[in-house]
């Protein structure tokens, strides 16, 4: 990946392109709209962007609930667009909410299609493990899903 990319919050001018992409990435399972991003937003769940340039190519996004010490986090999306997949932009992105559930000494969860290899081994090499399946999770499509979980990392005391 050329070292122009940048991930960054995610800004309300950004939406309309998330849309863009989702329509490109989930056409058989509802992609979700500008205003469905804009209530995450309003929510407060963090959410990322990655740019390279101009061009948001990517976003990804996350949910944090519980008291502080004992939090859950759950990866809400992330996409990539088609150009610019295997590049390493998707790794940038989960990384970065990664880092803020760690902040939080959370465990995180999150839901994939299991016929989604590279999204699949993605999540293995950040150390996420299969812990259940949601027959028919993803509409319209009746695709389902794996849950996967990845534990909370507990720093060290130094
Ligand atoms: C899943 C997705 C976000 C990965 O983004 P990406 O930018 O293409 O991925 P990266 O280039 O950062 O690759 C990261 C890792 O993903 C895995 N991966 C990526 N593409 C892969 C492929 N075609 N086959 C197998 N593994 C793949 C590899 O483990 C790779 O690590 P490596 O390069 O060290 O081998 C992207 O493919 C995408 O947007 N897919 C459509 C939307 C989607 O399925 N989102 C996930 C919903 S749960």
């Amino acid at each position: 990946m050329s070292e122009s990319l940048r991930i960054e919050p995610l800004r309300r001018v950004d939406l309309r392109r998330c849309a863009e992409l989702e329509r490109a990435l989930f056409p058989a399972d509802d992609p979700w709209s500008e205003s469905a991003f804009a209530s995450e937003l309003d929510w407060g769940h963090f959410y990322v962007g990655a740019h390279t340039g101009e061009l948001l190519i990517g976003y990804a996004g996350l949910s944090l609930a519980g008291a502080p010490g004992d939090m859950e986090a759950s990866v809400h999306n992330i996409g990539v667009d088609p150009v610019w997949q295997g590049r390493g932009v998707g790794k940038a992105l989960l990384r970065a909410l990664l880092e803020r559930a760690d902040d939080e000494r959370a465990q995180v969860f999150l839901e994939v299609r299991t016929d989604n290899a590279a999204a699949i081994a993605l999540y293995e090499a950040h150390g996420f493990a299969t812990i259940g399946l949601r027959r028919r999770y993803y509409q319209p499509s009746g695709a389902d899903a794996f849950t996967m979980v990845r534990p909370a990392r507990v720093q060290e005391s130094t």
